[in-house]
Order: C-alpha cells, then structure tokens, then sequence
C-alpha cells in the first residue's frame, strides 16, 4: 500500500510519468476528463490519436503529452455501465490492467489513473473503486516495477469512497 498515493484533483496538473486518460473507443476526445486532458494538452494530442486507429474496451494506448506536464498519456476506455451482467467487471479490471502493463513497457515508474467509467459510463462509484484498488494491488503484490501509483479522483463522493476503501 505505501506505493499507492490518493489525490483529490486535477490529473491535467500532474506531474507524473503517465496519465491515464478515460477516454471512449474513437480516441478523439469528449467531454469529463478526457476533455479535460485533451485541452490542457493542446491539439497535437487529437492528431496524435487519430494515428492510433481507436482503442477497444479495456484496452489501452499511448501518447506524448504534449503541453501537460506528464509525459505521456495512457489512454484506455471503460466499459459503460448496462447493470453488470455482459462483463463490466472484468472491462474495467482489464482498462486498469492494460494501462499498467502499458506503463511498464514504456518504462515509466510514476502513473495517476481517474476514476474510469464513473462519470458518463456511470459505472457504480464504489463497485468501481472496488475493482481499481484490487487491480492494482494485485499488480504491485507481483511486480515492484512502479514507483507510485496515484488514484487521482475529482469529486467528494469518490474521494470519500477511496479514502474508506484504503483506510487513509
Ligand atoms: N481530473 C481528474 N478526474 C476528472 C477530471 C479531471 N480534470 N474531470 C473529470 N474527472 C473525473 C470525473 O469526475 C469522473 O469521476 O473522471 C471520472 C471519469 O468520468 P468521465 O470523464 O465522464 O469518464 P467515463 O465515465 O469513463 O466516460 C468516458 O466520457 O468524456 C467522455 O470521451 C469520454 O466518451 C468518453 C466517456
């Protein structure tokens, strides 16, 4: 637990080795924190995206980051939330897996995730921060590759669920 650090704020203002970004299947920006990322990275960060061919659920790709002050950005997509029976669960393990292994490919040591699928996916908040919590954790369990892990959340709600989910 003591590589995993949780901040209430702006991922766009972090200075990490990679961002995630909850972004949907096109790559090419929207709205929520994608938005957020895309404009603070400036419009290099679409043309870089629309190279990429999209990006399929719970998978994930990667970027520079432009005017943001991380380096990179991991984009992935979420599944959106239709009731948990057609694999939802698993979407977002794999989303927060997949940008994991990205990061380690790249060999980056730092990384801040959102809170994916919460917002416009409306994937439960505590179901959500259930599955991204026991990912990485059981990530880091195997593997002492990354320095730091940030759960960068932005709203009350979700902070107050993190902050009970790892008792900080
Ligand atoms: N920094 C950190 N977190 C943020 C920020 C920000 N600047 N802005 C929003 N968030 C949070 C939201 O409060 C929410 O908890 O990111 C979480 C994810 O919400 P969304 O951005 O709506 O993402 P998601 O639910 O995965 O839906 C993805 O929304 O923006 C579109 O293009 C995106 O179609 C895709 C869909």
């Amino acid at each position: 637990m003591d590589r995993i650090q949780l901040l209430q704020g702006d991922i766009t203002e972090m200075h990490v080795d990679a961002i995630v970004n909850a972004a949907n299947r096109s790559l090419l920006g929207g709205g929520g924190v994608d938005g957020a990322i895309h404009r603070a990275a400036g419009p290099k960060l679409k043309e870089a995206c629309a190279k990429l061919n999209g990006c399929e659920t719970g998978q994930a790709k990667i970027t520079t980051a432009y005017r943001l002050p991380s380096r990179y950005v991991i984009h992935t997509v979420g599944p959106v939330w239709h009731g948990g029976e057609i694999g939802e669960k698993q979407q977002l393990a794999s989303a927060y897996q997949n940008s994991l292994i990205l990061a380690k490919e790249h060999k980056l040591k730092t990384i801040a995730f959102p809170n994916i699928s919460t917002g416009v996916y409306a994937f439960p908040k505590e179901l959500a921060a259930k599955i991204a919590i026991q990912t990485v954790l059981e990530f880091l369990d195997d593997d002492d590759w990354f320095e730091e892990v940030t759960f960068c959340v932005y709203d009350d709600e979700n902070y107050k669920i993190y902050q009970d989910l790892l008792n900080v």
